[in-house]
C-alpha cells in the first residue's frame, strides 16, 4: 500500500516518536497535520501544524474541523501519540500529575478518535494508531498511574478494532519498551541511553504497519530493546 496523498493527523509532534513519524510519513508522500502544544522545526509543503492541547476538547474539535474544512477534506490516518509519564510512590503522586497523565494519555486519545471515526466511516477507510507502552502490558513499581493510563489505552484499542473492523478501519495499538526520547525527563532514576529503542525505529515500524494491505491488520505491536541495560557477558 502506498501512502502518497494520505492525510495523516499525528498528536504530540514537537519531539520524540511524534517528530520521527512526521518526517517519515512526509517522506512517504503523506500530507501530515501535527497537533500539539509545540511545533517541531520541519519545513515541508505537505506539513501543517495546528496548535492543540489534546486535553482540551474544544481545541481538538476545532483542529479536526479545520482539517476537514481545508482542501484535504478527509482524514485517512490518526496517530494518537501525545503522552507523558510521572513516576513515584503512589502516596507521593500529586493529584495534578495523575490528572495530567489521564487527561493527556486517555482523554486526548478519546477526543481525537471520536471526531475522526465518523469521517473514516463515511469514507470507508482509515487507520488509527494508539501508542500504549509495555507499561500497558505489565505493572511496574513507582509507575502505577502511568501504567493505569497505558492499560486504558490497551482496553480502548482492543474494543475499538472489533467495533470498527467492519467499517474497513484498522486500529493498531503499539507497545514500545523504553525509547530514547525526552520522555524520561520526569524520571528520578532513568536517563535515556543508546541501548533503548530509537524513536526513528519505532516510527518506521508504525509506517510499515500503515503500508500493509487492506486485508492485513496488525492489531498489536509489542517491541522492546533486546538488551535494555546493555550487553551482559555470557559463558
Ligand atoms: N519514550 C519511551 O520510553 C516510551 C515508551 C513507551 C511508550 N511511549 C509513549 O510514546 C508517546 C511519545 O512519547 P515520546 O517517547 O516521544 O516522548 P516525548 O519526546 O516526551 O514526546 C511526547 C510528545 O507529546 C506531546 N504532548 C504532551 N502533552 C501534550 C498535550 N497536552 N497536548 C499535545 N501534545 C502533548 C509533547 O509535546 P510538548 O512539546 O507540548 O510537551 C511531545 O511532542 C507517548 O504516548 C509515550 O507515553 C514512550
Amino acid at each position: 500500500m502506498k501512502l502518497v496523498n494520505r492525510i495523516a493527523i499525528i498528536t504530540g509532534v514537537s519531539k520524540g516518536i511524534g517528530e520521527s513519524l512526521c518526517k517519515q510519513l512526509l517522506t512517504e508522500g503523506c500530507v501530515v497535520i501535527g497537533l500539539g502544544r509545540n511545533n517541531n522545526a520541519i519545513q515541508h509543503e505537505n506539513y501543517q501544524f495546528i496548535p492543540t492541547d489534546v486535553r482540551n476538547v474544544s481545541e481538538v474539535n476545532a483542529a479536526i474541523e479545520q482539517v476537514l474544512a481545508s482542501r484535504h477534506g478527509k482524514i485517512d490516518i490518526l496517530i494518537n501519540n501525545a503522552g507523558l509519564g510521572y513516576f513515584g510512590n503512589v502516596e507521593d503522586l500529586p493529584l495534578e500529575q495523575w490528572d495530567e497523565m489521564f487527561q493527556t494519555n486517555i482523554n486526548g486519545m478519546f477526543y481525537c478518535t471520536r471526531k475522526v471515526v465518523p469521517v473514516m466511516k463515511a469514507n470507508g477507510v482509515g487507520h488509527i494508531i494508539n501508542i500504549s507502552s509495555t507499561a500497558g502490558l505489565e505493572g511496574m513499581p513507582m509507575v502505577s498511574a502511568y501504567c493505569a493510563t497505558k492499560w486504558a489505552v490497551k482496553g480502548f484499542s482492543e474494543s475499538l478494532w472489533k467495533e470498527l473492523r467492519d467499517f474497513k478501519i484498522k486500529v493498531t495499538c503499539v507497545y514500545p519498551g523504553s525509547v530514547k526520547t525526552d520522555f524520561f525527563r520526569n524520571s528520578p532514576s532513568i536517563q535515556p541511553h543508546d541501548y533503548m529503542l530509537m524513536p526513528d525505529d519505532v516510527a518506521a515500524m508504525i509506517v510499515y504497519s500503515l503500508k500493509t494491505p487492506d486485508n492485513f491488520h496488525q492489531v498489536n505491536l509489542e517491541v522492546r530493546p533486546l538488551q535494555p541495560k546493555g550487553p551482559k557477558s555470557v559463558q
